[in-house]
């Protein structure tokens, strides 16, 4: 494996960086129509200058320690990804998004990938506050929050305007004190 994490048999998380644009592309090609009633920034990768700047913002979040972006390959195909939108070490808190192409659903990738990143979170970087935002017509991703034993603290009314309407977003949370007593420990 290459710098990564197994994530389960043939699955594998490992960073998304700006030289692989041209594989990002082709996979949100791909995922499009599945993540795209969700997720906005399929609208910047569009072609490989897009899908390069997109990555390339993270990689300077990353450098700046405000951000990260990872990637999910199963059998060796970018099947998907997750990335910390935020991630704000003064006050210990960040938020994870994440997406898959519909070949990928169903295996719990995301779950257990999530699963990683808040044990790193938490463990190794000291965060309190781990969020996890979704529309609420979008009931696969508050499954994922629930799984995972976050509590949905809120609904956030008409908080996101995304292709002509108004959504509300779930907020879901998990703090350090909740992971103590994490279902995957
Ligand atoms: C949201 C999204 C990432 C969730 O994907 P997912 O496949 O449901 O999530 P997981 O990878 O954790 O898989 C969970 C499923 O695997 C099953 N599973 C199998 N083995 C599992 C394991 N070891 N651990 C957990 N779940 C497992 C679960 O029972 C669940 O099954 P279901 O599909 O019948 O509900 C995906 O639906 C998606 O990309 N949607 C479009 C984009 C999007 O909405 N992104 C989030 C924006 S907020």
């Amino acid at each position: 494996m290459l710098f990564g994490s197994r994530l389960a048999e043939g699955a594998e998380l490992r960073g998304l960086e700006p030289w692989q644009a041209a594989e990002f592309l082709a996979h949100i090609d791909e995922a499009r129509a599945n993540i795209e009633p969700y997720v906005s920034f399929v609208d910047v990768v569009v072609d490989e200058q897009g899908a390069r700047e997109f990555l390339q913002r993270y990689a300077e979040r990353q450098a700046a320690d405000s951000g990260r972006l990872y990637g999910i390959w199963l059998e060796g195909k970018l099947v998907g990804g997750l990335l910390f939108r935020t991630f704000e070490v003064r006050t210990g808190c960040c938020e994870i998004g994440a997406w898959l192409s519909a070949e990928a659903e169903g295996r719990g990738l995301i779950t257990r990938a999530v699963q990683q990143l808040i044990d790193w979170a938490i463990e190794v970087r000291g965060m309190n506050r781990i969020e996890w935002r979704c529309f609420t017509t979008n009931e696969r991703s508050a499954a994922v929050a629930k799984r995972l034993g976050m509590t949905l603290e809120g609904t956030l009314r008409q908080d996101f305007p995304y292709r002509g309407e108004v959504h509300d977003s779930q907020v879901w949370a998990m703090i350090r004190d909740d992971w103590e007593h994490r279902p995957w420990k």
